[in-house]
């Protein structure tokens, strides 16, 4: 059974559509990569699937359960995570609220879990135990990533959506968040990752979804992408595409 499944989504804002019918699946225990333009569509995707914006037709199948009409919290509870674009992370509050914050579904349901799901983001993330008691504002743009990704990974879930997380940081944090990523993987959560970066975004994914205002126009796994159609769909040029290309070489080689 896939982990994840979009049938024919449509969704929008007043009369605007802005997913004119998204389809794609996403396999147990992959990270599947969405690339696009700016305004294409990827973050209202993710929304969508987290449940923060409705879908007006089509169908979200979430590990095998209809989730469409559900409301967010209860995709929460059900496994769902979501780290949303810009981290939002509550900047006058510190590392521990913000994650104590992020816990509220699991503190609700199983209040005896907290305690030992806190400790194992602690474990994971061990800046941030070092720095629980200080203001998230205060935190480095990769300290701030981290934890962004840790207040979704403390409801233990089993898919995360992560919504440009390599934004803004130097490329030396960006290999660092590229570990926190590859630990996350390895320790059984399926991802959806959408990334402007596409060579960033390489780096990690198993298979590639291209959205082009709205509706995906490509799926394949990483092994079957080329250069061409990346530069095609995403639009990317010559000296852009060499990177990515290069990207998508070494990806294939892992
Ligand atoms: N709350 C909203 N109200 C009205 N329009 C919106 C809203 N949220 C998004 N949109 C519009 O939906 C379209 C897709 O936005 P979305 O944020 O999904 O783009 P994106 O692919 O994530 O782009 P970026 O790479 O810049 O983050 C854009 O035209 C945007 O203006
Ligand atoms: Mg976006």
């Amino acid at each position: 059974m896939s982990m994840l499944e979009l049938h024919d989504v449509t969704a929008g804002f007043g009369a605007v559509t802005v997913l004119h019918g998204v389809t794609m699946t996403v396999e147990p225990g992959e990270i599947a990569g969405v690339f696009g333009l700016n305004g294409a569509g990827k973050s209202v995707t993710l929304k969508t699937v987290a449940g923060l914006v409705p879908a007006r037709s089509g169908q979200i199948v979430f590990d095998g359960v209809d989730v469409t009409r559900l409301d967010a919290e209860t995709r929460v509870e059900m496994g769902l995570g979501h780290v949303p674009q810009g981290r939002q992370v509550f900047a006058n509050l510190t590392v521990e609220e913000n994650l104590r914050l992020g816990a509220y579904t699991l503190r609700r349901k199983q209040r005896s879990r907290y305690a030992a799901a806190l400790d194992g983001v602690y474990d994971r993330f061990p800046v941030l135990r070092e720095r629980r008691a200080q203001r998230a504002g205060t935190m480095s743009g990769g300290q701030q990533a981290s934890l962004s990704v840790a207040r979704a990974l403390i409801n233990e879930p089993r898919l995360v959506l992560v919504d440009e997380p390599s934004a803004g940081l130097s490329p030396k944090l960006q290999g660092d968040l590229r570990d926190i990523l590859r630990v996350v993987k390895d320790s059984g959560v399926t991802m959806v990752l959408v990334e402007q970066n596409v060579a960033f975004g390489l780096s990690l994914v198993d298979s590639a979804h291209l959205l082009q205002t709205g509706t995906v126009v490509h799926s394949a796994p990483v092994g079957e992408l080329d250069e061409e159609t990346l530069a095609t769909h995403l639009g990317i040029g010559r000296v852009l595409a060499g990177a990515t290309g290069s990207a998508l070489t070494a990806r294939k080689a892992r």
